[in-house]
């Protein structure tokens, strides 16, 4: 355990920073663990330092970012609607602390319709920051968005890449364990190949049926039916190289899979 880097994961009560808290407690780093809900924040009781608070207040990310030299940053949807503004915030108040690398989750689909993603366009305004050495992580979708439903206003044969939250941890807690990289940097996490909404089907064992579109889901469904969207090209070197079994589609159908009425 290094005694001089202390690790602080937002979001470590959702999904992929509760992955990345569980990884570095194994590795018995120091870390702190950051979220709204004491009684979520309870499951780390013991191994890490809890932090309860809103990402939206000052005063808790900055006594939050008191001691910390590492930061898992994940960006609550409401923020990200503006966000110039918040990472301006957050620029503002990381470099009033001791944090000097910050592994920001972000994603591999870049644009849609003509601009960039919403966490695309986040890492544009971070890049900002200048004198912090600053990962992006552009992942692929999570297998986890499969509990939205395996039926969607997809069409089949869309392919789009996924990605185990498992893999996404272990790279990003590695990163953080490491701290070895610098300047403003991207690593593309591509997960092992595209997937069909056919074939992510037909893994769980049913026959795809794409579903019409709603007035609420229309503008996030359509880009992707017409094509109007950019996604990371893959190559070799962002593809996984499926070195652990808990990495796999097969694993997260058999052990995390919770099948969803549609
Ligand atoms: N799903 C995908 O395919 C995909 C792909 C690429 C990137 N991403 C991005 O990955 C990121 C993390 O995803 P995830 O699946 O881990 O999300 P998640 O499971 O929904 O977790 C979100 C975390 O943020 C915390 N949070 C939300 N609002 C907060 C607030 N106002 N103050 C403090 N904490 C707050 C939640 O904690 P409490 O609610 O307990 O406070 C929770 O710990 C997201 O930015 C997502 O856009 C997702």
């Amino acid at each position: 355990m290094s005694s001089e880097n202390y690790i602080l994961i937002l979001g470590a009560t959702g999904n992929i920073g509760g992955k990345i808290a569980q990884e570095l407690i194994l590795k018995n780093a120091m870390i702190g663990v950051a979220g709204r809900s004491r009684q979520k924040l309870a499951t780390f009781a013991g191994k890490a330092e809890l932090l309860e608070g809103d990402f939206n207040e000052d005063a808790f990310l900055q006594q939050a970012f008191f001691k910390a030299t590492s930061l898992f940053l994940t960006v609550p949807d409401d923020a990200l609607a503006t966000p110039a503004v918040t990472a301006q915030r957050l620029i503002n108040l990381i470099q009033s602390s001791p944090i000097r690398h910050v592994v920001n989750i972000s994603n591999c689909i870049t644009e849609k319709y003509g601009q960039p993603t919403r966490l695309v366009a986040f890492e544009q305004e971070l890049n900002k920051m200048g004198s912090i050495n600053l990962l992006h992580l552009r992942c692929a979708n999570f297998f986890e968005n499969l509990h939205w439903g395996l039926h969607t206003p997809y069409k089949p044969d869309l392919a789009l890449p996924y990605i185990s939250s498992y893999e996404v941890a272990s790279v990003a807690a590695t990163y953080l364990l490491n701290r070895d990289f610098s300047g403003n940097s991207v690593k593309e996490l591509m997960g092992p190949r595209d997937y069909t909404m056919a074939e992510l089907a037909a893994a769980a064992g049913e026959e795809y049926v794409q579903l019409p579109y709603t007035d609420n889901n229309r503008h996030f469904y359509k880009g992707f039916n017409d094509g109007d969207f950019k996604v990371t090209p893959r190559t070799a070197s962002n593809t996984s190289p499926l070195s652990e079994n808990r990495f796999t589609l097969e694993y997260f159908l058999t052990h995390d899979f919770v099948q969803s009425v549609n």
